[in-house]
């Protein structure tokens, strides 16, 4: 198993590209089940969770051409309406060929995702609005099997939990659903936002995407498109906050701030001087370590889950004392135990952490267990005096494109050794 090896405490101070949105892209390839004419993505990330992606829509039958510049072209009918379990536990966004497949192709059989290392993550929510649309669904042997002779219809759907992936599996069906579909308490995330103009550039009629309440018209059918995927905001966000932690400095290309308040307004408070134009945001530190913020995730435009374990690792060496309160996942952690074995001292009460900033961490042989949770040991050890070894980092490559290239133009002394 490969691992990072990185040297804490090198001067912090470059410029970095952002990659395409992981969180994007795995719904918009999903999209392009809704039609079989060609549709050609942009921009897209080159990760683990995108091969994982473009191999289950080639099994089931879509013709992929990977080009060059991160661009797929796809196209083609399905001929197998399965997302299987050998996949489908590879990454659990599988369960966005769902609505998909059910709207355009009447069937889905698609693996239940099963437990997950932050948290039960149940999907109730994505089958039950499939239900109100006139779906038949059955769940046997691991399998959601759903079935829409007649297809879909519209529905009035209030979730009454905010889901992402839930709310753009729903909004997927309903574009080629009969009638007319709102969906209430829907995710407002950028990436839903994403998502329904690609949908409209398929001919999707799609309003109120980015607000709680989604209205979409179905249409009889979609057509092919050519779409770029928006950076990834919490790429952005994680390079941001490295170079807080390190007291440092870096100007982050490719990115839309719009996308990043809730982060933007937490970096200013630690202490940092930002500078945002169109497409790059540049953070520094001006050499000072980071003042201790105090955080509550929640959906957006909320401070988001996702970037929880990194702001974790930046209070963990900030000056004073704060209070980190995950509400999204129930078991999003465990970064906590790895850093306090770097010398954090952070305790853990429910669903918070309490965080004493120290004056530094040290380097240590630490695990990643999940894709935020290894993010936030990175930024930990690059803060860190001495050397650090992560391992696990196949988390770690699941979200963030050549990690080490990306963090050695800032700055940061890492390398990776094959385990
Ligand atoms: C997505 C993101 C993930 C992010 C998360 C929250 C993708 C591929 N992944 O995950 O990076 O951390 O949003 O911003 O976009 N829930 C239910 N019933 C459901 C669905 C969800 O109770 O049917 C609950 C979950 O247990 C969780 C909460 O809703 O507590 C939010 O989960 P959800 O937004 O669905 O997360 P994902 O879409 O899986």
């Amino acid at each position: 198993m490969d691992k990072l090896i990185i040297t804490g405490g090198a001067p912090i101070d470059g410029e970095v590209w952002a990659s395409g949105a992981k969180n994007s892209a795995l719904p918009i390839l999903a999209a392009t089940l809704l039609t079989a004419d060609r549709i050609t993505i942009h921009n897209l990330p080159h990760l683990q969770d995108i091969t994982t992606s473009l191999e289950l829509l080639g099994r089931m039958g879509i013709d992929c051409v990977v080009g060059d510049k991160m661009s797929v072209e796809l196209g083609g009918k399905v001929n197998d309406c399965r997302a299987p379990y050998e996949l489908v536990k590879k990454m659990r966004a599988s369960i966005l060929v769902l609505g998909p497949l059910l709207a355009h192709y009447g069937s889905a059989d698609v693996s239940l995702p099963g437990g997950c290392a932050i948290g039960s993550r149940p999907v109730d929510l994505h089958l039950r609005g499939l239900e109100a649309m006139g779906a038949e669904i059955e769940v046997e042997n691991g399998y959601v099997r759903a079935r829409a002779p007649q297809g879909l219809h519209g529905a009035h759907f209030m979730m009454d939990v905010v889901t992402v992936t839930g709310t753009e599996n729903l909004l997927m069906a309903a574009a080629l659903a009969k009638g007319t579909t709102i969906l209430e308490n829907a995710a407002r995330e950028p990436e839903i936002v994403d998502l329904a103009e690609c949908l409209i550039a398929m001919g999707a009629n799609i309003k109120g995407h980015g607000t709680g309440t989604i209205t979409v018209e179905g249409v009889e059918r979609l057509h092919g498109c050519e779409y770029t995927v928006m950076p990834d905001r919490i790429e952005v966000g994680t390079f941001l906050v490295a170079a807080a932690a390190a007291r440092g400095r870096v100007k982050v290309r490719n990115t839309r701030a719009d996308t990043l308040e809730a982060v933007l307004v937490k970096l200013e408070e630690a202490g940092a001087t930002l500078e945002v134009t169109e497409s790059t945001i540049t953070l520094d530190m001006h050499g000072k370590r980071p003042r201790a913020v105090s955080l509550r995730t929640a959906p957006y435009p909320a401070f988001p889950t996702d970037m929880q374990a990194q702001f974790v690792a930046m209070n963990a060496v900030a000056e004073g004392t704060s209070r980190v309160v995950e509400t999204i996942f129930e078991n999003r952690f465990m970064h906590v135990q790895e850093l306090s074995r770097m010398g954090a001292d952070i305790a853990l009460e429910g669903n918070t952490a309490l965080i004493k900033g120290v004056e530094s961490l040290s380097g240590a042989p630490v695990m990643a267990t999940d894709l935020r949770a290894s993010a936030s040991l990175v930024i930990a050890a690059i803060a860190a005096q001495g050397e650090t070894v992560v391992d696990r980092i196949y988390h770690i490559d699941r979200g963030y494109e050549c990690i080490e290239e990306k963090l050695q133009s800032m700055g940061v002394k890492i390398r990776r050794v094959a385990g």
